[in-house]
């Protein structure tokens, strides 16, 4: 197939002329519909504490954080995705807080849907931001995080939020099975409307760093890592087998994480499985191209939008992103 007569009929750059010639040809755009923003909530009241390593990002309450749902109706961003900072006093070995229906994120959920039902929340299911070790799971005696003594209590965690009212449970855990012991229980409780959007691709990435400060977590796990569930960045062909028993298992959406190392993976599961896919802009991307633009090294704005518009091109339906207040901003 010859797209193009040859030069000098073919010439490309006719419709790089104009802007109308080129916003005419785009292939792919970028809305705020696309966009889910991700906040750091935490007990208390009137705070917003900066995170270091995450220049413009804040660990806010519900007071502060109610303002920030009303701003993303009004630009149209369709979901929140909240993430819990647990007071350490709150922090066991074994997470249970993580399924307490008068915890943070349950009591946050329920305020915000009571104060907010047509902004769409989403909430991790995940153990790290409860234990002691930081580990999204329980450990054996020797440490290894075992799988389906996690996901009982995954499962407890994502009905306590179903319960709330949460519209989307994120399982972020990678543990094996948890979609399809998520998706029963919640069923079996009649929560046949809670979709689940799966963290099915999850890497044992290095760009989770400024993730981990936020929500306080670095600190318990150390030196540790997450290698024993979380991919490891060398597969490929893994990430589709991970999709697929997640499919398999009831989740209504899939994701890939981190975002911008992994645009080859998004595109693979998009065009293996055309489902609903989200790429996660992870805190390290975010905090890379801040700290670049804040020593004037690159265009803040420019790079945020062409970041973001990448993840379209490259076959996301939406993106988790730092950005998103700031892009939708500029979007509108
Ligand atoms: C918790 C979780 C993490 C992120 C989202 N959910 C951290 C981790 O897996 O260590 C990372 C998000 C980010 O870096 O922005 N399981």
């Amino acid at each position: 197939m010859t797209l193009h007569a040859p030069y000098p009929q073919g010439r490309p750059r006719r419709l790089r002329r104009d802007e109308f010639t080129r916003d005419l040809v785009r292939e792919h755009r970028l809305g705020a519909h696309d966009l889910i923003y991700p906040v750091f909530v935490q007990e208390g009241q009137g705070r917003r504490d900066p995170v270091a390593s995450m220049p413009g990002v804040e660990r806010l309450t519900l007071d502060t954080l109610l303002p920030v749902a009303e701003r993303c109706i009004r630009l149209g961003i369709p979901v929140m995705a909240l993430f819990p900072v647990i007071d350490p006093s709150r922090k066991t070995s074994d997470g249970s807080e993580a399924f307490n229906p008068d915890g943070l994120v349950p009591r946050v959920v329920r305020a915000l849907k009571t104060r907010f039902p047509e902004l769409g929340v989403m909430t991790d299911v995940a153990l790290d931001p409860f234990t002691t070790h930081g580990q999204d799971g329980l450990l054996d005696d020797t440490g290894y995080i075992v799988n389906d003594e996690t996901v009982a209590v995954l499962t407890r965690q994502a009905l306590v939020q179903a319960e709330a009212g949460v519209d989307i449970v994120a399982p972020s855990d990678m543990m094996d099975g948890r979609i399809g012991a998520i998706r029963r229980s919640l069923e079996e409780a009649g929560h046949i409307h809670t979709r689940i959007m799966a963290y099915s691709a999850k890497y044992a990435s290095a760009f989770y760093g400024p993730f981990r400060d936020a929500v306080g977590s670095a600190g318990n796990l150390g030196r540790g890592n997450k290698k024993v569930y979380q991919m490891d960045p060398g597969n490929s062909n893994e990430a589709l087998r991970e999709v697929a028993m997640d499919i398999a298992e009831g989740a209504d959406m899939v994701m890939v994480k981190p975002g911008m190392p992994y645009l080859d993976i998004i595109r693979r599961v998009k065009d293996e499985f055309r489902v609903p896919t989200f790429a996660y802009q992870v805190s390290g991307e975010y905090a890379m191209l801040q700290a670049a633009a804040q020593n004037g090294w690159l265009d803040r704005e420019a790079v945020m939008l062409e970041s973001l518009l990448a993840f379209k091109r490259a076959g996301a339906d939406g993106v988790l992103t730092y950005f998103a207040l700031e892009a939708a901003e500029r979007l509108r």
